[in-house]
């Protein structure tokens, strides 16, 4: 317990905490906590930066107050974009490279948020400023992913870093093939989390992100609607008048319209999730089926009747998922600009001054 509460921080504290008072906490949270958390994988470290950009953690975390004390439904948009982009490839800022076929264009990437995406850019610039060509985007992402739980009530936790950029994407049928859909049971979404080396419990605690953000009718008319006739069908595990609401919400099999994931706290991290799915009242099959399938259900409980369990799990978790598939040392590049990979450094073998610029650039 002890342990915990040196890497917690509260809601009021996050929120409240001018950006110049982010050194001293994090210095207080990193001392000893590390010791308390698994050992990164190879090629991440907890002081990755602390000679080459030292100041790159309060820089972000500088950012994302101005940007979620604006907007604090941004938290979501940032979460969300970390684990789209951990799971297909590995956190290697994939997800961000803007291409006519790159990842943003498959099917589940179309709902990220176009401000996440500003938001990793304008943070980039930013660390550039202060330290060029050092700090990935892939780093950026898992940072700000971090700050906005953090921030919006969640657990702060220390994070391993030394994360490099993919030079590729992955093409749609890779993402669809990593990322679970929302009519998913448990069966199906332990064939997505178990290869990547997630658990029950990691799975049950990750989808905790849904305490926070946004859905649309579309990821869930299947519990609303008949999806060949387009007749209303209420799914038997809905609570009937969030059922109704729901129908409020989405009037048709075909509505365009988003709500809210999490009924009760819609902007704070916290443990409601649990709460909603012991009283049928989240919106995803996903979801739903935690509380539903017995090999899950308990988790669900413990989750629900312990916010600060839910909280230390969750942060275990997403050190798990942050580090899945990571290029590290020499692998992929730091990115110049996160939206494209950096130009080509091959030369012509004609043109040797071309060969030494393109070496000394490449260093
Ligand atoms: C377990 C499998 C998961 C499924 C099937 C799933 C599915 C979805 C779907 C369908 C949406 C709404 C998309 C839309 O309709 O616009 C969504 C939103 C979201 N998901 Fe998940 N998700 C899963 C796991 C996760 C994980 C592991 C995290 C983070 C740790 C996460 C964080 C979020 C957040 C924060 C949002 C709200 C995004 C926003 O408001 O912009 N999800 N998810």
């Amino acid at each position: 317990m002890r342990d915990r509460r040196m890497y917690y921080i509260s809601k009021k504290k996050a929120i409240m905490t001018p950006a110049t008072v982010f050194v001293s906490i994090f210095v207080i949270v990193y001392g000893s906590a590390v010791n308390a958390l698994p050992t990164p994988v190879a090629g991440l470290s907890w002081t990755f930066y602390n000679t080459t950009c030292p100041s790159v953690e309060s820089i972000v975390w500088q950012r994302m107050e101005v940007y979620l004390s604006a907007d604090i439904t941004q938290a979501a948009g940032l979460l969300r974009l970390h684990f789209h982009d951990c799971f297909v490839q590995g956190c290697d800022g994939s997800v961000l490279l803007n291409s006519t076929s790159g990842e943003q264009t498959a099917a589940p990437n179309l709902s990220l948020r176009a401000q996440a995406l500003k938001i990793i850019n304008d943070i980039k610039q930013n660390v550039e400023a202060a330290c060029s060509g050092i700090v990935s985007c892939a780093d950026i992402v898992a940072l700000a992913a971090r700050d906005s739980v953090a921030i919006a009530g969640g657990p702060f936790y220390p994070l391993p870093l030394g994360r490099r950029d993919s030079l590729t994407f992955a093409n749609q049928s890779t993402v669809l093939a990593n990322l679970p859909g929302p009519t998913s049971n448990v069966t199906e979404l332990i064939s997505f989390f178990d290869p990547k080396g997630l658990n029950l419990t990691d799975l049950v605690a990750l989808s905790g992100g849904h305490t926070i953000g946004r859905g649309n009718c579309s990821s869930f008319d299947n519990r609303l609607y008949n999806s060949t006739t387009g007749a209303q069908m209420q799914d038997a595990t809905l609570d009937q008048s969030f059922a109704k609401n729901l129908y409020l919400t989405c009037p048709t099999s075909t509505t365009v319209n988003t709500t809210n994931l999490d009924i009760l706290t819609p902007n704070l991290f916290d443990n409601k999730y649990y709460v909603n799915l012991l009283n049928k009242k989240t919106l995803f099959t996903s979801d739903q089926s935690f509380y539903t399938d017995t090999r899950t259900q308990n988790i669900v409980i413990n989750f629900e009747a312990n916010q600060s369990l839910f909280f230390h799990q969750f942060l275990l978790s997403m050190l798990k998922m942050g580090q899945l598939d990571v290029l590290t040392g020499s692998q992929g590049e730091i990115r110049n600009n996160c939206w494209a990979s950096n130009p080509s450094r091959s030369y012509s073998i004609l043109d040797p001054e071309a060969s030494q610029e393109s070496a000394s650039y490449s260093m």
